[in-house]
Protein backbone atom coordinates (compact mmCIF):
# COMPACT_ATOMS: atom_id res chain seq x y z
CA UNK A 1 0.00 0.00 0.00
CA UNK A 2 1.34 3.18 -0.77
CA UNK A 3 0.20 6.45 1.39
CA UNK A 4 1.26 10.08 1.16
CA UNK A 5 1.70 12.20 4.25
CA UNK A 6 1.28 16.03 4.29
CA UNK A 7 2.46 17.56 7.38
CA UNK A 8 4.19 20.89 7.75
CA UNK A 9 5.72 19.96 10.83
CA UNK A 10 8.86 17.95 10.48
CA UNK A 11 8.94 15.86 13.84
CA UNK A 12 5.51 14.71 13.60
CA UNK A 13 5.44 14.04 10.09
CA UNK A 14 8.40 11.71 10.81
CA UNK A 15 7.06 9.77 13.58
CA UNK A 16 3.82 9.19 11.66
CA UNK A 17 5.78 7.98 8.98
CA UNK A 18 7.47 5.24 11.53
CA UNK A 19 4.61 4.29 12.97
CA UNK A 20 2.90 3.85 9.32
CA UNK A 21 6.23 1.98 8.17
CA UNK A 22 6.01 -0.35 10.79
CA UNK A 23 2.30 -1.48 10.66
CA UNK A 24 3.68 -3.92 8.22
CA UNK A 25 6.47 -4.11 5.22
CA UNK A 26 3.96 -3.69 2.35
CA UNK A 27 3.72 -0.12 3.59
CA UNK A 28 5.67 2.70 1.39
CA UNK A 29 5.49 6.27 2.24
CA UNK A 30 6.26 9.31 0.49
CA UNK A 31 6.28 12.37 2.68
CA UNK A 32 5.78 16.06 1.56
CA UNK A 33 5.49 19.04 4.03
CA UNK A 34 2.96 21.06 2.09
CA UNK A 35 -0.44 20.86 0.05
CA UNK A 36 1.36 22.18 -2.98
CA UNK A 37 3.87 19.47 -3.46
CA UNK A 38 1.24 16.96 -2.03
CA UNK A 39 -0.83 18.19 -5.00
CA UNK A 40 2.91 17.27 -7.32
CA UNK A 41 3.26 14.16 -5.43
CA UNK A 42 -0.55 12.46 -6.39
CA UNK A 43 0.28 13.93 -10.09
CA UNK A 44 3.40 11.35 -10.43
CA UNK A 45 2.22 8.55 -8.15
CA UNK A 46 -0.50 6.41 -7.70
CA UNK A 47 -1.12 6.32 -3.75
CA UNK A 48 -3.77 3.36 -2.10
CA UNK A 49 -4.37 6.92 0.84
CA UNK A 50 -3.54 10.00 1.81
CA UNK A 51 -3.14 11.36 5.02
CA UNK A 52 -3.18 15.41 5.17
CA UNK A 53 -2.76 17.80 8.24
CA UNK A 54 -5.42 20.59 7.57
CA UNK A 55 -3.01 23.89 8.05
CA UNK A 56 -0.35 24.07 6.14
CA UNK A 57 1.59 26.74 4.64
CA UNK A 58 1.51 26.66 0.75
CA UNK A 59 -1.51 24.85 0.36
CA UNK A 60 -3.71 23.60 2.93
CA UNK A 61 -5.24 19.92 3.35
CA UNK A 62 -8.82 21.50 2.44
CA UNK A 63 -6.97 22.59 -1.59
CA UNK A 64 -5.22 18.76 -1.77
CA UNK A 65 -8.79 17.09 -0.77
CA UNK A 66 -10.34 20.05 -3.30
CA UNK A 67 -7.78 19.20 -6.00
CA UNK A 68 -9.16 15.54 -5.78
CA UNK A 69 -12.92 16.01 -5.89
CA UNK A 70 -12.25 18.66 -9.02
CA UNK A 71 -10.43 15.96 -11.31
CA UNK A 72 -12.38 12.93 -9.95
CA UNK A 73 -9.63 11.19 -8.42
CA UNK A 74 -10.67 8.65 -6.35
CA UNK A 75 -8.12 8.29 -3.70
CA UNK A 76 -9.33 7.75 -0.23
CA UNK A 77 -8.27 11.05 2.21
CA UNK A 78 -7.72 10.80 6.38
CA UNK A 79 -7.63 14.36 7.48
CA UNK A 80 -4.62 14.04 9.87
CA UNK A 81 -5.72 17.23 11.85
CA UNK A 82 -7.48 18.57 15.28
CA UNK A 83 -9.89 20.64 12.82
CA UNK A 84 -13.29 19.18 12.65
CA UNK A 85 -14.37 18.46 9.18
CA UNK A 86 -17.28 19.85 9.51
CA UNK A 87 -16.26 22.98 9.39
CA UNK A 88 -15.10 22.50 6.56
CA UNK A 89 -17.42 22.07 3.51
CA UNK A 90 -15.24 20.39 1.12
CA UNK A 91 -15.36 16.90 2.63
CA UNK A 92 -19.07 17.21 3.49
CA UNK A 93 -20.39 14.21 1.20
CA UNK A 94 -17.41 13.75 -0.61
CA UNK A 95 -16.54 9.76 -1.47
CA UNK A 96 -13.17 9.87 -0.97
CA UNK A 97 -13.58 11.59 2.34
CA UNK A 98 -12.71 8.67 5.21
CA UNK A 99 -12.40 10.79 8.21
CA UNK A 100 -10.15 11.73 10.69
CA UNK A 101 -7.01 10.43 12.19
CA UNK A 102 -5.98 12.21 14.96
CA UNK A 103 -2.56 13.78 16.29
CA UNK A 104 -2.49 11.68 19.34
CA UNK A 105 -2.39 8.34 17.48
CA UNK A 106 -4.07 5.41 18.37
CA UNK A 107 -3.08 1.94 19.20
CA UNK A 108 -1.02 0.15 16.80
CA UNK A 109 -3.51 -2.52 16.04
CA UNK A 110 -6.24 0.31 15.92
CA UNK A 111 -4.19 2.71 13.99
CA UNK A 112 -3.98 -0.33 11.44
CA UNK A 113 -7.16 -0.77 10.88
CA UNK A 114 -8.15 3.30 10.22
CA UNK A 115 -5.12 2.54 7.64
CA UNK A 116 -6.47 -0.30 5.82
CA UNK A 117 -10.48 0.39 6.02
CA UNK A 118 -9.75 4.20 5.04
CA UNK A 119 -7.67 2.22 1.89
CA UNK A 120 -10.62 -0.03 1.45
CA UNK A 121 -8.06 -3.32 1.73
CA UNK A 122 -7.89 -6.11 3.40
CA UNK A 123 -5.62 -5.96 6.96
CA UNK A 124 -2.82 -8.17 5.89
CA UNK A 125 -1.55 -10.29 9.04
CA UNK A 126 2.11 -9.44 9.41
CA UNK A 127 4.22 -9.94 12.32
CA UNK A 128 7.65 -7.95 12.28
CA UNK A 129 10.32 -8.77 14.73
CA UNK A 130 11.99 -5.72 14.22
CA UNK A 131 10.83 -2.23 13.19
CA UNK A 132 12.31 0.32 10.86
CA UNK A 133 13.71 3.53 11.87
CA UNK A 134 14.39 6.00 9.37
CA UNK A 135 18.68 6.68 9.81
CA UNK A 136 18.18 10.06 9.54
CA UNK A 137 16.12 10.59 12.21
CA UNK A 138 19.23 9.52 14.36
CA UNK A 139 21.23 12.51 13.76
CA UNK A 140 18.62 14.44 16.13
CA UNK A 141 19.95 12.28 19.10
CA UNK A 142 23.02 11.30 20.49
CA UNK A 143 21.70 8.21 22.76
CA UNK A 144 20.02 5.37 22.15
CA UNK A 145 17.38 3.72 25.39
CA UNK A 146 17.72 0.65 23.64
CA UNK A 147 19.50 -2.12 20.86
CA UNK A 148 19.94 -0.71 17.59
CA UNK A 149 20.59 -3.16 14.91
CA UNK A 150 21.16 -3.19 10.99
CA UNK A 151 19.51 -5.16 8.73
CA UNK A 152 22.23 -7.57 7.01
CA UNK A 153 20.37 -9.56 4.66
CA UNK A 154 16.00 -10.30 4.92
CA UNK A 155 16.23 -12.52 8.21
CA UNK A 156 19.30 -10.77 9.49
CA UNK A 157 19.99 -8.36 11.70
CA UNK A 158 23.51 -7.59 13.55
CA UNK A 159 23.40 -5.01 17.04
CA UNK A 160 25.42 -1.71 16.19
CA UNK A 161 24.57 0.09 19.28
CA UNK A 162 23.60 -0.86 22.56
CA UNK A 163 21.22 -0.17 25.12
CA UNK A 164 22.22 3.28 26.40
CA UNK A 165 25.14 3.88 25.00
CA UNK A 166 26.00 7.16 23.35
CA UNK A 167 27.15 7.41 19.24
CA UNK A 168 28.32 10.12 17.51
CA UNK A 169 27.10 12.11 14.32
CA UNK A 170 30.14 10.75 12.84
CA UNK A 171 28.68 6.95 13.35
CA UNK A 172 25.44 8.01 11.43
CA UNK A 173 26.81 9.98 9.02
CA UNK A 174 29.03 6.95 7.73
CA UNK A 175 25.63 4.74 7.36
CA UNK A 176 23.86 7.63 5.33
CA UNK A 177 27.36 8.06 3.23
CA UNK A 178 26.86 3.90 2.74
CA UNK A 179 23.11 4.47 1.40
CA UNK A 180 22.04 2.77 4.46
CA UNK A 181 18.15 3.74 5.19
CA UNK A 182 16.85 2.58 8.02
CA UNK A 183 18.06 1.20 11.41
CA UNK A 184 16.03 -1.16 13.39
CA UNK A 185 14.69 -1.86 16.78
CA UNK A 186 13.55 -4.93 18.42
CA UNK A 187 9.70 -5.25 18.65
CA UNK A 188 9.92 -5.64 21.96
CA UNK A 189 11.54 -1.98 22.33
CA UNK A 190 9.48 -1.33 19.92
CA UNK A 191 6.36 -1.37 21.96
CA UNK A 192 7.64 -0.54 24.86
CA UNK A 193 8.74 3.01 23.72
CA UNK A 194 5.79 2.76 21.06
CA UNK A 195 7.16 5.90 19.02
CA UNK A 196 4.38 8.28 19.67
CA UNK A 197 4.40 11.83 19.17
CA UNK A 198 5.77 13.44 22.49
CA UNK A 199 8.88 12.61 24.34
CA UNK A 200 8.95 9.18 24.80
CA UNK A 201 11.40 8.19 22.62
CA UNK A 202 13.61 5.57 22.17
CA UNK A 203 16.70 8.35 21.23
CA UNK A 204 17.67 10.90 22.99
CA UNK A 205 19.50 14.18 23.20
CA UNK A 206 21.91 14.52 26.50
CA UNK A 207 23.64 18.20 26.09
CA UNK A 208 26.25 17.36 28.47
CA UNK A 209 27.73 14.04 26.62
CA UNK A 210 28.56 16.41 23.69
CA UNK A 211 31.99 16.49 24.12
CA UNK A 212 35.38 18.20 22.77
CA UNK A 213 35.68 15.11 20.77
CA UNK A 214 32.55 14.80 18.87
CA UNK A 215 32.93 19.07 19.00
CA UNK A 216 32.96 19.63 15.11
CA UNK A 217 30.59 16.99 14.25
CA UNK A 218 27.86 18.83 16.16
CA UNK A 219 29.17 22.01 14.71
CA UNK A 220 27.84 19.95 11.43
CA UNK A 221 24.52 19.12 13.08
CA UNK A 222 22.33 21.70 11.47
CA UNK A 223 23.42 20.75 8.35
CA UNK A 224 23.18 17.11 8.16
CA UNK A 225 19.52 17.73 9.89
CA UNK A 226 18.74 19.86 6.64
CA UNK A 227 20.36 17.90 4.03
CA UNK A 228 18.39 14.84 5.76
CA UNK A 229 15.10 17.03 5.13
CA UNK A 230 16.10 17.14 1.57
CA UNK A 231 17.06 14.21 1.16
CA UNK A 232 13.78 12.76 2.76
CA UNK A 233 11.02 15.44 0.71
CA UNK A 234 13.28 15.19 -2.27
CA UNK A 235 15.45 17.83 -3.26
CA UNK A 236 12.75 20.04 -4.08
CA UNK A 237 12.28 23.96 -4.46
CA UNK A 238 9.96 23.60 -1.26
CA UNK A 239 12.22 21.86 0.81
CA UNK A 240 15.58 23.90 -0.17
CA UNK A 241 13.31 27.26 0.20
CA UNK A 242 12.00 26.68 3.84
CA UNK A 243 15.64 25.25 4.95
CA UNK A 244 16.56 28.31 3.26
CA UNK A 245 14.65 31.17 5.00
CA UNK A 246 15.77 29.40 8.54
CA UNK A 247 19.04 30.21 8.04
CA UNK A 248 18.00 33.51 6.21
CA UNK A 249 16.70 34.38 9.60
CA UNK A 250 19.85 34.16 11.75
CA UNK A 251 21.31 36.19 9.89
CA UNK A 252 19.87 39.13 12.14
CA UNK A 253 21.71 37.57 14.69
CA UNK A 254 24.11 39.14 13.50
CA UNK A 255 23.90 42.33 13.77
CA UNK A 256 22.88 42.23 17.11
CA UNK A 257 26.80 42.19 18.11
CA UNK A 258 28.88 45.54 18.04
CA UNK A 259 32.48 43.50 17.85
CA UNK A 260 33.09 40.26 15.60
CA UNK A 261 35.04 39.15 18.63
CA UNK A 262 31.86 39.16 20.94
CA UNK A 263 29.64 37.49 18.24
CA UNK A 264 32.34 34.96 17.90
CA UNK A 265 32.93 34.02 21.41
CA UNK A 266 29.73 34.00 22.25
CA UNK A 267 28.68 32.18 20.03
CA UNK A 268 31.16 29.03 20.45
CA UNK A 269 31.72 29.09 24.13
CA UNK A 270 31.81 25.76 25.98
CA UNK A 271 28.05 25.56 26.51
CA UNK A 272 26.87 26.21 22.82
CA UNK A 273 28.99 23.37 21.07
CA UNK A 274 25.66 22.79 18.46
CA UNK A 275 25.89 26.02 16.85
CA UNK A 276 26.62 25.11 13.75
CA UNK A 277 29.46 25.69 11.61
CA UNK A 278 27.68 26.30 8.16
CA UNK A 279 25.63 29.30 10.17
CA UNK A 280 29.44 30.81 11.77
CA UNK A 281 30.19 30.76 7.79
CA UNK A 282 27.06 32.56 6.52
CA UNK A 283 27.36 35.21 9.29
CA UNK A 284 30.79 35.83 8.52
CA UNK A 285 30.01 36.15 4.89
CA UNK A 286 27.72 38.09 5.65
CA UNK A 287 29.90 40.94 7.43
CA UNK A 288 32.68 40.57 5.14
CA UNK A 289 30.13 41.39 2.50
CA UNK A 290 28.44 44.18 3.59
CA UNK A 291 31.82 45.67 3.77
CA UNK A 292 32.93 44.53 -0.11
CA UNK A 293 29.18 45.34 -1.50
CA UNK A 294 27.57 47.72 0.93
CA UNK A 295 24.44 46.34 2.22
CA UNK A 296 23.06 43.77 -0.02
CA UNK A 297 20.48 41.22 1.01
CA UNK A 298 21.22 39.77 -2.53
CA UNK A 299 24.53 38.91 -1.94
CA UNK A 300 24.16 38.07 1.59
CA UNK A 301 21.24 35.69 1.10
CA UNK A 302 23.37 34.50 -1.91
CA UNK A 303 26.22 33.63 0.59
CA UNK A 304 23.96 32.50 3.18
CA UNK A 305 22.57 30.22 1.02
CA UNK A 306 26.10 28.87 -0.17
CA UNK A 307 27.07 28.53 3.48
CA UNK A 308 24.56 25.96 3.79
CA UNK A 309 24.71 23.92 0.27
CA UNK A 310 27.98 24.66 -0.72
CA UNK A 311 28.26 20.45 0.04
CA UNK A 312 24.76 19.37 -1.01
CA UNK A 313 25.89 17.22 -3.46
CA UNK A 314 28.34 15.40 -0.97
CA UNK A 315 25.62 13.31 -0.05
CA UNK A 316 23.69 11.24 -2.62
CA UNK A 317 19.83 11.01 -2.16
CA UNK A 318 19.41 7.34 -0.37
CA UNK A 319 16.00 5.54 -2.07
CA UNK A 320 16.47 2.41 -2.37
CA UNK A 321 15.49 0.20 0.66
CA UNK A 322 18.00 -2.65 -0.35
CA UNK A 323 19.89 -5.11 1.94
CA UNK A 324 23.34 -3.50 0.58
CA UNK A 325 24.41 -7.00 2.58
CA UNK A 326 27.88 -6.76 1.20
CA UNK A 327 28.58 -3.18 1.99
CA UNK A 328 27.00 -3.30 5.13
CA UNK A 329 29.55 -5.62 6.30
CA UNK A 330 32.32 -3.36 5.26
CA UNK A 331 31.13 -0.90 7.29
CA UNK A 332 34.84 1.77 7.39
CA UNK A 333 34.01 5.21 6.38
CA UNK A 334 33.81 5.61 2.44
CA UNK A 335 37.02 6.76 0.90
CA UNK A 336 37.58 10.62 1.24
CA UNK A 337 37.75 11.19 -2.59
CA UNK A 338 34.62 9.84 -3.34
CA UNK A 339 32.47 11.68 -1.09
CA UNK A 340 34.10 14.69 -1.44
CA UNK A 341 34.41 14.55 -5.37
CA UNK A 342 35.60 16.69 -7.20
CA UNK A 343 32.38 17.33 -9.23
CA UNK A 344 30.87 18.42 -6.06
CA UNK A 345 31.03 21.41 -6.79
CA UNK A 346 29.31 21.64 -10.21
CA UNK A 347 26.46 18.87 -9.12
CA UNK A 348 25.45 21.44 -6.18
CA UNK A 349 25.67 24.92 -8.62
CA UNK A 350 23.51 22.64 -10.69
CA UNK A 351 20.98 21.90 -8.21
CA UNK A 352 21.13 25.35 -6.97
CA UNK A 353 20.37 26.70 -10.19
CA UNK A 354 17.11 24.93 -10.25
CA UNK A 355 15.25 26.45 -7.25
CA UNK A 356 14.00 29.67 -8.79
CA UNK A 357 14.41 31.00 -5.15
CA UNK A 358 17.78 31.00 -5.48
CA UNK A 359 19.90 33.78 -7.53
CA UNK A 360 22.49 32.40 -10.02
CA UNK A 361 24.93 33.88 -7.61
CA UNK A 362 24.54 31.24 -5.00
CA UNK A 363 25.11 28.78 -7.70
CA UNK A 364 28.37 30.33 -8.86
CA UNK A 365 29.88 30.29 -5.40
CA UNK A 366 28.77 27.04 -4.70
CA UNK A 367 30.78 26.34 -8.58
CA UNK A 368 34.10 28.33 -7.33
CA UNK A 369 33.70 27.07 -3.60
CA UNK A 370 37.00 24.64 -4.33
CA UNK A 371 39.08 27.05 -6.46
CA UNK A 372 42.38 29.03 -5.02
CA UNK A 373 44.00 31.93 -5.56
CA UNK A 374 47.14 30.71 -7.71
CA UNK A 375 45.13 28.06 -10.45
CA UNK A 376 45.37 25.00 -8.24
CA UNK A 377 41.92 24.37 -7.40
CA UNK A 378 38.99 22.97 -9.35
CA UNK A 379 37.15 22.42 -11.41
CA UNK A 380 37.54 25.40 -12.77
CA UNK A 381 41.28 26.17 -11.98
CA UNK A 382 39.99 29.90 -11.67
CA UNK A 383 42.70 32.15 -11.15
CA UNK A 384 42.91 35.18 -8.28
CA UNK A 385 42.05 37.35 -11.19
CA UNK A 386 39.47 35.32 -12.97
CA UNK A 387 37.35 34.81 -10.39
CA UNK A 388 34.36 37.05 -8.90
CA UNK A 389 34.15 38.64 -5.91
CA UNK A 390 31.38 36.76 -4.24
CA UNK A 391 33.12 33.90 -4.33
CA UNK A 392 36.20 35.43 -2.86
CA UNK A 393 34.07 36.09 0.47
CA UNK A 394 33.61 32.97 0.56
CA UNK A 395 36.61 31.28 0.02
CA UNK A 396 38.25 33.64 2.54
CA UNK A 397 35.80 33.01 5.24
CA UNK A 398 35.54 29.53 5.05
CA UNK A 399 39.36 29.15 5.02
CA UNK A 400 39.05 31.24 7.61
CA UNK A 401 36.70 29.15 10.03
CA UNK A 402 38.19 25.85 8.54
CA UNK A 403 41.49 26.87 10.85
CA UNK A 404 39.43 28.09 13.68
CA UNK A 405 38.08 25.05 14.17
CA UNK A 406 41.33 22.85 13.45
CA UNK A 407 41.71 20.58 15.70
CA UNK A 408 40.10 22.76 18.67
CA UNK A 409 38.18 26.09 18.51
CA UNK A 410 40.84 28.86 19.62
CA UNK A 411 40.26 32.28 19.30
CA UNK A 412 44.12 32.74 20.31
CA UNK A 413 45.17 31.42 16.79
CA UNK A 414 43.68 34.60 15.34
CA UNK A 415 47.09 36.18 14.47
CA UNK A 416 48.77 32.96 13.09
CA UNK A 417 45.63 31.93 10.88
CA UNK A 418 45.84 35.60 9.86
CA UNK A 419 49.21 35.74 8.87
CA UNK A 420 48.46 32.14 7.22
CA UNK A 421 45.70 33.87 4.99
CA UNK A 422 47.71 37.44 4.07
CA UNK A 423 50.16 34.57 2.49
CA UNK A 424 47.79 32.89 0.64
CA UNK A 425 45.11 35.45 -0.48
CA UNK A 426 46.65 38.67 -0.63
CA UNK A 427 46.34 38.74 -4.39
CA UNK A 428 43.88 39.78 -7.21
CA UNK A 429 40.29 39.47 -6.16
CA UNK A 430 40.99 37.94 -3.11
CA UNK A 431 42.69 41.29 -1.54
CA UNK A 432 39.68 43.28 -0.71
CA UNK A 433 37.55 40.49 1.53
CA UNK A 434 41.20 39.77 3.08
CA UNK A 435 41.17 42.93 4.21
CA UNK A 436 38.14 43.79 5.64
CA UNK A 437 38.42 40.29 7.33
CA UNK A 438 41.45 41.29 8.98
CA UNK A 439 40.03 44.62 10.42
CA UNK A 440 37.34 42.74 11.47
CA UNK A 441 39.35 40.16 13.21
CA UNK A 442 41.30 43.13 14.71
CA UNK A 443 38.46 45.19 15.91
FE1 LIG B 1 33.10 21.37 -0.87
Amino acid sequence: MKILIAEDHDDIRELLRIELENLDSTIKIEDVNCGELAIDMINSNDFDLIISDYNMPNGNGGEVFTYLKDRKLSIPFLLFSTEDPKDHSEFLGASQFKGILNKVLPSENKLKKIIYNAAGIDVPAVSNKYFKIRVGYFLRFNQTLCDVYIKISDDKFVKLLNKNNYYSLKDIKKYIEKKVNYLFIHEDDYRKYQVKFGDNSFLHLDKRKITTESKEDYYKSADLIIKDLILSLGISEEAIRQASQTIKSTLDIFNNYEKFHDFIENNLSKSSYQYDQCLILSHICHAISDNVFGTSNQVSSSLCAASFFHDIATIEPVNNLTDNSKSLLNLEIVDNELIHSKDHPNLGADILLSVSEFSTLASKVIRNHHEKPDGSGYPRGLTSETIDLASCVFIIASEYIEKLFEVEFDLNKNDKIIIDLQKRFKTGNFKLPLQHLITMSNA
